[in-house]
């Protein structure tokens, strides 16, 4: 097998991957990044509304406040410190990297004020687009991008995490490293419908569990309240579009959030959510209205949007717009502290494959792209800081792979189970279910299936702990908000504690 030595081994190319290995290079540092698609791919790509920080130096209080009151008091308030006082300037990087935010700043569902930055409604792509500008112009220099690379499991050496083993288009490759950031984003294709790329598997959360890391809060699942979903597809209709004014009203044309929170349409996500699933269930339909707005003005502040919707033929400034929620990012993840530092030496996360403490048990809206500049530049910093020479080739962790011919029924049961609406009897159901068949070969599909068969797991059994209703979880059975609010973390030993 071919051995390739590093300082830091990135994984996965979103805005967390990107960014820290181009901080890590501003140290001078020798970096890997490898992610298993091209350099573009993962759901920083996809964010459409924009990238949430402080409009000023004014607006950090408010800002964490904002964060802290959508995240259902779960958020770890030093963690939102940190966001909140170093977002903007990595923000202002982005624009230095050339992404032409627009001047104005735009409002979203749970902000006290405009403070999200956008490119239109491709915000993402600008972002993603600018990224792997400046990792390519760097690429040769300390920085070796692994396109197309697939990592089947971590390395162990007494007790630290030593490097990785990829399965890439040339064959596999040992990565020997300092220190492993995983940046692989979510776990939202355990879902049906679900606005995630397709690449959203959980591998860095798997990976980091099968190695003895905790795995804090799996069960917030956030649904996006407007989705456009035709033919099992979901369509993300960005929430700036409410933002801009739209409204949503139920099949008999009345504006119902007005019976739901002060907040109205820009109420934090879980409300909204939760909100039009009760009118479409009660009414039949519900439909996000933009007509007001004038036509010329929403083709033109939203074309991506405006095409696509055009493409399922809708005029998205005329028609109304059925929607409905669909799952788009998931809380949960490998528990990190302020450093991006897991709970096992040499391992790091950042981005939606961790739970940092930022969105806590319901994320506000756009702060997603911003926690991946900022704990994706401080893990990267940390795991330098800490260094780890001389390099060991370690033991692999085994990795099963499962045989994919059963995700479809697997997706159905989770949804079934853990959607917008839980109940401990639909829960314990699914723990009840056939293991998928193993696979005989470990390819990526067959280890992209045992990774969310892993965490279909270790959701349901999280959300079976958490006997009250609270932000991305939301329980028949419980549905108040217990007095207290407890972590749920989940390590190899198979127990849910709640901290
Ligand atoms: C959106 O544009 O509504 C998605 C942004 C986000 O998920 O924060």
């Amino acid at each position: 097998m071919k051995v390739v030595d590093t300082e830091l081994l990135v994984i996965g190319g979103g805005v967390a991957g990107a960014y820290a290995a181009l901080t890590a290079r501003t140290f001078g540092a020798d970096v890997v990044l490898a992610c298993k698609t091209p350099l573009t791919g993962g759901s920083t790509r996809w964010a459409q509304g924009g990238i949430a920080a402080p409009a000023g130096p004014g607006d950090e209080a408010a800002h964490g406040e904002d964060t802290l009151r959508a995240g259902r008091g779960l958020c770890e308030p030093e963690t939102v410190a940190r966001f909140v006082a170093e977002a903007r300037a990595h923000v202002e990087t982005l624009r230095d990297l050339g992404v032409a935010f627009s001047p104005i700043h735009t409002l979203e569902g749970g902000h006290s004020c405009p403070r999200i930055r956008h490119t239109g409604d491709a915000t993402g792509h600008a972002i993603s687009e600018a990224l792997a500008r400046a990792l390519e112009a760097t690429q040769g220099a300390g920085l070796r991008l692994l396109e197309g690379a697939f990592a089947s499991n971590l390395r162990l050496h007494a007790g630290q995490v030593v490097g990785a083993d990829l399965i890439t288009p040339q064959g596999p490759v040992h990565v020997r490293a300092g220190a492993v950031l995983l940046a692989t984003g979510g776990f939202g294709q355990l879902f049906p419908v679900t606005t995630a790329p397709p690449e959203g598997t959980g591998d860095g959360l798997a990976l980091a569990y099968r190695a003895g890391a905790a795995l804090r809060d799996l069960e917030f699942v956030q649904f996006h309240p407007t989705a456009v979903v035709i033919g099992g597809k979901a369509h993300l209709v960005t929430e700036a579009a409410r933002g801009e004014g739209g409204v949503l009203r139920n099949a008999h044309g009345e504006r119902f959030m007005t019976r739901y929170d002060p907040q109205l349409e820009l109420a934090p996500r879980d409300t909204v959510a939760r909100a039009i699933a009760a009118e479409i269930s009660r009414t039949g339909r519900v439909d996000l209205d933009l007509r007001h707005l004038g036509e010329a003005f929403v083709h033109a502040r939203f074309p991506t949007v405006s095409q696509t919707l055009a493409g399922l033929g809708l005029n998205m400034g005329r028609d109304l717009i059925a929607v409905q929620p669909a799952v788009h990012y998931t809380m949960g993840g490998v528990q990190t502290d302020t450093y991006g530092r897991t709970t096992i030496p040499g391992l790091y996360a950042a981005g939606e494959v961790a739970s940092s403490g930022l969105h806590g048990a319901n994320r506000l809206a756009s702060n997603s792209l911003s926690e991946g500049l900022v704990f994706g530049a401080r893990a990267a910093r940390e795991a330098l800081a800490v260094g780890s020479l001389p390099l060991h080739d370690g033991e692999a962790v085994p990795a099963p792979g499962a045989d994919t011919a059963g995700l479809p029924a697997l997706r159905a049961r989770v949804a079934g189970a853990a959607g917008l609406l839980r109940s401990g009897a639909g829960l314990r159901a699914v723990l009840d279910a056939q293991p998928l068949p193993a696979s005989p070969t470990l390819s990526r599909a067959a280890l992209e299936a045992a990774n969310l068969e892993l965490l279909a797991g270790l959701l349901i059994r999280a959300a079976l702990s958490r006997e009250e209703s609270r932000g991305g979880h939301a329980r028949q059975d419980f549905p108040c908000e217990a007095p207290q609010a407890v972590h749920t973390v989940q390590t190899y030993e198979g127990t849910v504690a709640t901290l």
